[in-house]
Formats: C-alpha cells, structure tokens, sequence
C-alpha cells in the first residue's frame, strides 16, 4: 500500500548548497517536514555516475550537504534523514528494475541526451549513467511515498519512476505504488553574474557564507543593465537582483523599492543594502543551527547513522515484498 502522507526526495551531494537550492528545494522540504511523513537522502550513488573518475570529493561533500540540510531548517526528529550508498536496498531494486526497464525509455531520456551533450569534459558513454533513472525508480518505490517534492527538471525522471512501476505491476501483480511529483514553486534566483546560480559558475551566494564574504559579492552583483547612472530610471523587472527582493523582502518594502527604481530616486547601491540586511536577517539562523551542528564533533555522520537505520526498516520491507512477488 502506497504511504499517502509521506514524501521522499533526494539531492546528489555537490558541493556547498546555495541560495538556489533553498528557494528551488529545501524551503519546500523543511515545510512538508511538517505536514507529513518526510524521508530525505544524499543521492551519492547518482553522484558516481557522472563523477566516477574523481570519487574522491563525494563523501566530504555529503557531510557537507548535511551539514547545509539542517542549517536550512530540516530536523533529524522530524525526517528521516539518510545515505543511499549505506543501503544496499537501493542497489538490490535497482538490479530488479533493470531486468524489466526497456533501453529505449533510458535512451530517450532527455535529460540523459541534453547532458551527454552539455558535459563535455567527462565521458557519460557509461551503463550507470544510462541507468541514473532506474536507480532514481528505485530509490523511490523502496519508500512507496505519495510525494516526490521536484523542481521541473525532474519531471521526465518522475514520469519514468512511474512507467517502471506500471511494468512492475502489470508483470507480477501490484505492489509498487505511483508516486506524484509535489512541483516546488520555480523560485527565481539569478547568479551574481545573471547567469543561473551554479556553482560551476563561480556566481553563487551560498548557504554558509558569511555575511563578510557576501558583501562584496553583492555590490559587484549585475543589477539592471540599462540603467547607467543613479539619475536613470531603473526596471524591477528586468533587474537581476530585484527577484530576491520578492523572495525576502516584505510587500512594504518592496512596493517602495519598485517606486524609489522606476523613479530614480532609489540607486541600486541603497536597493542592494536593503538586499544586504535582509539577507543577513534570512541567513542568521541558519548559521546559528550551523554552529551549533559544528560545535559537536560528528554531527552530521551521526544525523546519517540514524537515519540511515530508520530508512533501512522500510527499504528491508519493500525488498522483502518485492522478492516474494518474483518468488525469490
Ligand atoms: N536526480 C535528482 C537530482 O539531480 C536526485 C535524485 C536521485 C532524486 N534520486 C532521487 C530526487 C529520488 C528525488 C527522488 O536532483
């Protein structure tokens, strides 16, 4: 039976997480964590299948992303908070959905054509990244979850989780629910540079910055490119910086602020002090609960060991039930 008040839904550990990643995800997950039954997880496995060659960096960075996780509000207590390569679950039905996945549905993956032609400096030609999306099915049905909180990216791997739990079903008689997306509302944040906020791009504010470290980031951040002096009206709309003033200013300010650019009498120096103080009031508990975490040695490891046996209860049950299905 599908679990209807329970989420799941997992990052692949890169790095730092930054602005993006809150306004695009974490926000949306540390206010179901409230609602429901929530499972979160590093994908670190997913990370391996573009990253093989350099599998170094991975496990730093997933402490890392922990570390970040629960900065941003996510509550051991409340989510079930855990590591897929510690549960040999996901590689157990990975190999199971693999028997029944067509080629053709993984060959037209888009996501798989769009980034074997975007990465070009690794060599994507490998089976485990062919396969990123049955492990993705995997990943999911192991927790028969009702909600799978995505941005619009993930779409077409949700539709395929999907379409391989149809097959499943229809060969050995029910068992994996469908799960729904839960789409995360597109947030809009825009690199320092206008480009969109990544990492690789070196244009991020990111989630444990401090706000030293953040300051010159934001005076040198593009605003909008048409107004050449202070004396020119300004356009909110085509600002690179005014979409975070939607995200963390309140309708006062803002109305204020639209009035003080178009008129010119607001310059983008003062608008991006408002920026500034509030970004600085935004981020404060977030490196409180930082802190915190720091100030124990192992937190976050820790945080993992426990979930990670929370999460294995329920994986266990699945893989049970699936092998009884094939009559194994
Ligand atoms: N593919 C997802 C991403 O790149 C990460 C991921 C792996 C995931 N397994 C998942 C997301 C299961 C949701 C559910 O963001």
């Amino acid at each position: 039976m599908q679990v209807f008040n329970r989420a799941l839904s997992g990052m692949r550990p890169t790095g730092s997480l930054h602005l993006g990643h809150y306004f695009g995800a974490l926000k949306n997950w540390v206010d179901m964590q409230e609602r429901m039954e929530t499972f979160f997880f590093v994908a670190d496995w997913h990370a391996l299948t573009s990253d093989y060659a350099e599998p170094g960096r991975i496990k730093g960075f997933s402490l890392e992303m922990i570390l970040d996780w629960v900065a941003a509000g996510l509550d051991p207590e409340k989510s079930v908070i855990f590591q897929q390569s510690r549960l040999p679950e996901h590689a157990e039905l990975n190999l199971i959905l693999g028997m029944i996945t067509p080629l053709s549905w993984l060959e037209r993956n888009p996501t798989y054509k769009e980034q074997q032609q975007e990465i070009a400096n690794r060599d994507l030609s490998n089976f485990g990244f062919l396969g990123y999306p049955v492990l993705q099915a995997a990943d999911i049905l192991l927790y028969r979850p009702r909600w799978v909180p995505v941005g619009q990216d993930q779409l077409p791997h949700l539709e395929l989780t999907r379409e391989i739990a149809r097959r499943f079903n229809h060969l050995y008689g029910g068992y994996l629910p469908e799960p729904e997306a839960h789409l995360t509302e597109a947030a809009k944040c825009p690199g320092l540079d206008g480009r969109k906020m990544s990492k690789s791009y070196g244009n991020g504010i990111f989630l444990s910055d401090t706000i030293e470290e953040i300051t010159p980031k934001v005076r040198g951040m593009f605003t909008d490119q048409n107004r050449l002096r202070k004396s020119d009206p300004g356009n909110p709309d085509v600002c690179n910086l005014y979409p975070y003033h939607d995200l963390l200013t309140d309708a006062e300010t803002r109305a204020e602020i639209r009035k003080g650019c178009t008129t010119a009498s607001l310059g983008c120096v003062d608008c991006k002090k408002i920026f500034l103080d509030a970004l600085a009031a935004f981020l404060a508990p977030l490196h409180e609960r930082r802190a915190a975490l720091l100030a124990r040695p192992n937190a976050a490891a820790e945080i993992l060991d426990e979930g990670n046996r929370r999460a294995t209860v329920e994986a266990r049950k699945t893989m049970d039930g699936v092998l009884d299905r094939l009559n194994f």
